[in-house]
């Protein structure tokens, strides 16, 4: 397997005022290409330090977080905001779409960013595949908060990223559509072959994946 990211001796340290939370207290894992990976853990736990760390999103009281080798801690801001838009794509519990932008017009911003040109027949299959083919000019507000996310992963996926960091992508869902949103991810994973790094409550989710990561106290527990 290759290696795409390792996350090596990684320490969060947290303060606010007096109080100090040591959210991760050394934390070694190697995650490869083509992978689907759960991570759970209890509320509180470090699964979203974790996800943010090894996503280049906050950087590490102590440890690093190496990508294709590379320690991601050495780059330049410019470099690392380049590797986070063009290889990493995001999924949160919130969606934050933009308002004033319909479907496409935020499915397409990432790819806008770079001035790239997305490919068309790339876009037309996420999209069949996500089932909003029929909601592109509508606006977020005209939609579900499962359509919400199923728009929220299609902006994810559009720079055809390596990895997707997904933080309890289902937590403001039903069931049902939960579920329709965990099946979409293992079927694009599937489909596209990208790693996917899935932050879950639910362990029916966390079985489909192919290695499951259990933080606690801020560390990796063997299972
Ligand atoms: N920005 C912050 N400032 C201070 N403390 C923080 C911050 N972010 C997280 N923490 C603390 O770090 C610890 C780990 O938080 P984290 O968000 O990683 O947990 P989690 O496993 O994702 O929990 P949940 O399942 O509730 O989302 C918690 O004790 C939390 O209170
Ligand atoms: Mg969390």
């Amino acid at each position: 397997m290759t290696k795409l990211l390792e996350a090596a001796g990684l320490h969060k340290v947290y303060s606010s005022g007096e109080a100090k939370t040591h959210a991760l207290r050394g934390v070694d894992y190697t995650f490869c290409d083509n992978r689907f990976y759960a991570v759970i853990g209890k509320s509180g736990s470090g699964k979203s330090t974790l996800l943010h760390l090894i996503s280049g999103m906050e950087t590490p009281t102590e440890g690093s977080v190496l990508y294709r080798s590379q320690n991601i801690g050495n780059m330049k801001d410019a470099e690392l905001s380049k590797l986070k838009r063009q290889k990493f794509g995001f999924v949160f519990q919130a969606y934050n779409l933009l308002p004033e932008l319909c479907v496409l017009e935020n499915i397409m911003l990432p790819a806008d960013l770079d001035k790239q040109k997305a490919d068309k027949t790339y876009v037309k299959e996420i999209l069949q595949t996500l089932g909003i083919q029929d909601k592109i000019r509508k606006y977020p507000s005209q939609l579900s908060g499962g359509e919400q996310q199923r728009v929220a992963i299609a902006r994810a996926l559009i720079n055809k990223p390596e990895i997707i960091f997904a933080d309890e992508p289902t937590g403001n869902l039903d069931q049902q559509n939960g579920n329709a949103v965990i099946d979409l991810l293992v079927k694009l994973h599937r489909q596209f072959r990208q790693t996917i790094i899935l932050v879950t409550h639910d362990n029916d989710i966390a079985a489909c994946a192919d290695e499951i990561i259990y933080i606690q106290d801020g560390l990796i527990i063997p299972r």
